[in-house]
């Protein structure tokens, strides 16, 4: 599926549409993958033209009373160069409104896993990225209860996979195609089971290995788009971020409210 195709949901007489604004950055309305790749979430520069966003080294910014500021307080809560990525990443993921980057990718998928809090159930595809089974496994499971059952979710019927559902599952977790083995889950089958399930779980996909290029989960299904930032999406291997792209519906809304105060705490300045 090419992307034009993909946007064609999101679009409205050609121009691609994501919302109003994006991270609080002017959404430009341009069309195209590699367009919106350049220019969302770097305008020129309105003092100097710069065509090329400043480096903000800067830690903490001037407020001229108590909350009184320009959007920016502390570079942990808030950067200019940090917002831009965000920006730019969430024109990309077609059906997407906002994006959070993290220091890495696993800091997102502990971010995420963190925000359903004490004891909760995850549904998980058993063919998960090695370091996702290890955060599931052991670590989320031995700091915060997190119950993981891992379900062939490729080639698991109907009823295996609604029975895996308990009244505390608070996630599904797809990565397709899988690490390292390729492995293609159907997003949109998985995401209805998910609906009919009585805790109606979020569903999350790691889409590292195909980029929002070639597959654009949130418009078949999906909650939580993630992606680790040093695979596809950034030519391979050049830099060390995460991303996660949190639900936009409002009545799916309240889990993910926790993510920005979450990446708050754990995340250092990811640009
Ligand atoms: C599919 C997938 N998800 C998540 C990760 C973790 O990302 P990071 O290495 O940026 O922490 C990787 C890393 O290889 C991966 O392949």
């Amino acid at each position: 599926m090419s992307p034009a195709l993909l946007n064609g949901e999101a679009a409205t007489n050609g121009h691609h549409v994501n919302g109003p604004a994006i991270n609080g950055l002017k959404k430009s309305s341009v069309d195209g993958f590699g367009t919106r790749a350049i220019h969302v979430g770097s305008d020129a520069n309105e003092e100097t033209g710069a065509v090329i966003p400043a480096i903000s080294l800067s830690t903490t910014y001037k407020q001229n009373g108590v909350g009184n500021h320009k959007g920016f307080e502390y570079s942990r809560s808030g950067n200019p160069n940090r917002n831009a990525l965000e920006a730019t990443l969430a024109s990309l993921e077609s059906g997407g409104a906002y994006a959070l980057a993290f220091a890495s990718g696993s800091a997102t998928t502990a971010t995420v896993l963190q925000s359903l809090g004490p004891d909760a159930h995850i549904v998980s595809v058993n063919d998960v990225y090695g370091g996702t089974f290890r955060y599931m496994s052991r670590v989320a499971k031995e700091n915060q209860g997190l119950d993981t059952t891992f379900v062939d979710l490729e080639n698991a019927d109907d009823e295996t996979i609604l029975a895996s559902f308990r009244p505390n599952t608070k996630l599904v977790w797809i990565e397709s195609p899988t690490n390292p083995t390729l492995r293609l889950i159907d997003i949109p089958r998985i995401a209805s089971l998910a609906r009919s399930a009585p805790s109606s779980p979020l569903v999350l996909v790691d889409n590292t290995f195909l980029s929002p290029f070639y597959s654009s989960p949130l418009l078949q299904g999906a909650d939580i788009v993630m992606h680790s930032l040093t695979k596809y999406i950034n030519g391979a291997l050049r830099r060390c971020n995460g991303r996660a792209d949190p639900p936009r519906a409002p009545h799916r809304a309240p889990r993910a409210a926790a993510l920005p105060a979450e990446r708050d705490r754990r995340s250092t300045k990811c640009i």
